[in-house]
């Protein structure tokens, strides 16, 4: 690695680094799929995406014609054929892997589904990777909630055990399993099965920006409550979580990214992306932020919800590794990040098209997570 300013990246070094590195995006329809699409297109990279089709309607995907950005494919990750086919033919220099069931309460309904996507499809996106000779870089996108959980009042290190009470978290934390197991089985210098790549796993917090329309969630459920004149109802507003604007975590992917490219095995590890430690926040507390900054009479109330579904009352991330081997730490204020958030869930509601969502998500991507950059990124309307 050349650049180690911390927070934010300095575009133009960036782009000299992506502009025309093939990169496989799996989950690129989701809501943190979408944003990193917009980014990496900005940079320059020529990205194959490959997912499900978008599970939401809006979604960020479609109302920022984000399939444009890329050569879209609508596969399942649990195909491990016309995965394997998609990935080898592109032939990626860089290998990111959204692509997974991210909601908790969903993993209760679905199980089996949540751990055959995550798991399984980890797994097939591995063995694809072990048959393509052009990957150099491998990133997972796990979550923070691969820990075992104890509530602890510090922070979770990336050597601390893993686990998961329910399924979706359970099923993280075998994704990081399974991943640290093909880095040392198929991808190390000591393995005589399969040729040296490195492969690093990112686990972030929750996040909110504009363009998510997932159920279950803070921001999005406020979102619909405030459109239909409701108040927000919480279950756990004492509640605290690594909340941040998802383009931090976004930011420490491509840094880890680019970071196993040039510097190879010596990150080829787990790494945090968790909000500076005097900007955590309640679930009540980004509640009260987020109505606050969507005016009118938005409210939330709080309701207890089914006591086995309760999830953690406190869970947090201590992010120095990432900050001291990647360069990486928080770009923006929290606050900013949600004055952005509603700023973009305002357009959309509004009917802004495409063409204006686009241009707002890449003015959002400037002024919350880059270091100077050309005056031109920052005109709505450039594509
Ligand atoms: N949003 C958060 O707060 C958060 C927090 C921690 C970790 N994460 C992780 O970040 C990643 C992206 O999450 P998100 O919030 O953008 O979720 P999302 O639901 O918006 O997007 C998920 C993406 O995965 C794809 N996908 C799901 N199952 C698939 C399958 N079987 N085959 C192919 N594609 C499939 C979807 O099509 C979509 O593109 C996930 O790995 C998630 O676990 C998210």
């Amino acid at each position: 690695m050349t650049e180690r300013a911390v927070g934010r990246p300095n575009f133009q070094v960036e782009q000299e680094f992506w502009a025309g590195k093939r990169v496989f995006l799996t989950g690129h329809t989701g809501f943190k799929g979408s944003w990193m699409l917009h980014w990496l297109h900005m940079l320059g990279a020529v990205t194959r995406g490959y997912a499900l089709a978008p599970g939401t309607e809006p979604s960020m995907f479609g109302l920022t014609a984000a399939s444009a950005l890329c050569d879209h494919i609508v596969g399942d990750i649990r195909d491990a054929e016309r995965l394997r086919a998609a990935l080898v033919a592109f032939q990626p220099d860089i290998v990111i892997h959204a692509a997974a069931q991210p909601l908790v309460r969903r993993s209760y309904r679905e199980p089996v589904d949540t751990f055959s996507s995550n798991v399984m499809g980890t797994i097939n996106l591995l063995e694809a990777c072990r048959s393509s000779d052009s990957v150099a870089s491998i990133v997972v996108v796990t979550s923070d909630k691969c820990y075992a959980n104890a509530e602890w009042p510090f922070a979770y290190r990336e050597n601390d055990s893993l686990g998961g009470k329910d399924p979706y978290s359970a099923s993280k934390a075998c994704t990081e399993i399974v991943t640290r197991a093909w880095r040392e089985s198929f991808f190390s210098a000591n393995s005589p099965l399969s040729r040296q790549v490195p492969v690093a796993s990112a686990r972030a917090g929750n996040v909110f920006g504009g363009g998510d329309y997932s159920e279950d969630r803070l921001i999005p459920d406020g979102v619909r409550a405030f459109m239909k004149n409701e108040p927000l109802v919480i279950r756990s507003p004492d509640a605290v979580r690594p909340w941040q604007h998802c383009l931090e975590p976004i930011a420490g992917y491509l840094r880890l990214a680019r970071a196993c490219y040039e510097g190879g095995a010596a990150y080829a590890q787990s790494y945090n992306f968790g909000p500076a430690s005097e900007q955590l926040l309640t679930v009540g507390e980004i509640a009260t932020a987020f109505a606050e900054r969507w005016g009118g009479c938005a409210a939330w109330t709080h309701e207890a919800g089914e006591p086995h579904l309760k999830e953690a009352g406190v869970l947090l991330l201590d992010s120095g590794l990432a900050q001291r081997s990647l360069g990486w730490g928080q770009a923006s204020d929290v606050f900013a990040g949600l004055d952005a958030t509603a700023a973009w869930y305002r357009a959309a509601a509004e009917g802004a098209g495409p063409p204006e969502l686009a241009a707002l998500t890449r003015t959002q991507i400037v002024d919350l997570a880059c270091a100077p950059a050309p005056a031109e990124l920052s005109q709505p309307g450039r594509g």
